[in-house]
């Protein structure tokens, strides 16, 4: 069953979709699930996983830093590893894709040099332009320790990691996040210390298994009322 009705533009590719239907979208939200068993049968196609990537890419960070790596892992004998430090959940080793969003363990003004320099090629700004900008975002950047730039570095991995899920579930595909690991361990097996990187979060992507009873359960939430505060 197909729940989008989407158009293609014609200045955008054909795997780049615009929605249309606020009805699909929310029916969309409510399809999706933290899947807790994928088939392992399926697997999704390489234009559905660059719609996926796009939509990390096209996530709204602060000042447009990025401060965030995604590890697309597919060495099966790794994932079995990884499984093994997610306390044995199955979706690590299941699902179609596994993403490892993971931030840098400091956060330099080489990094925010990178930006500017990226900006200055993109929008054609000169050094002179943006110095201010640069300045600016390099004394919020330094105003932290490390460990409050990795958290603040996986805040904005976090939004990310929203556009993913909300991007997944308009294009059918099913998407778990997890939190159930071990960072330590993660780090260890995929070599992310010698990368400068922390792991923080994952996303493992596919097709639910038609066995999976979670499918099935109605959501828990807190009421409209509940949840928001008319000031
Ligand atoms: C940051 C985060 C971490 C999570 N960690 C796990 C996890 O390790 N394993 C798992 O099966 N589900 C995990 N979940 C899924 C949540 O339990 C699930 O989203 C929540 O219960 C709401 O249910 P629903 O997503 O199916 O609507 C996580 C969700 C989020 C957002």
């Amino acid at each position: 069953m197909r729940l989008l009705q989407i158009i293609r533009p014609q200045h955008l590719p054909d795997t780049y979709s615009i929605l249309t239907d606020m009805t699909n979208i929310t029916q969309a939200l409510h399809w999706r699930y933290a899947t807790k068993q994928f088939d392992t049968t399926k697997k999704l196609s390489d234009d559905t996983v660059n719609a996926l990537k796009e939509s990390i890419q096209m996530s709204p960070s602060s000042f447009g830093l990025q401060p965030y790596k995604i590890l697309n892992v597919t060495n099966p004998e790794i994932r079995e590893k990884l499984k093994a430090a997610a306390w044995g959940q199955t979706q690590l080793t299941d699902a179609s894709h596994l993403f490892v969003f993971a931030v840098p363990a400091d956060i330099t003004d080489t990094d925010v040099d990178a930006f500017i320099s990226l900006n200055m090629s993109v929008r054609g700004s000169t050094a002179e332009d943006l110095a201010g900008y640069s300045s600016m975002i390099k004394g919020s950047v330094n105003s932290r320790t490390s460990e409050q730039k990795q958290a603040w570095a996986a805040k904005q991995a976090y939004i990310a990691l929203g556009f993913l899920l909300e991007t997944a579930a308009l294009l059918e595909v099913d998407a778990t996040p997890m939190e159930g690991f071990d960072a330590g361990q993660f780090d260890e097996i995929l070599g992310l210390k010698e990368k400068n990187l922390k792991s923080v979060v994952i996303c493992a992507l596919g097709y639910r298994s038609a066995e999976d009873t979670y499918a099935n359960l109605p959501k828990v939430r807190a009421s409209a009322e509940t949840l928001f505060l008319n000031m």
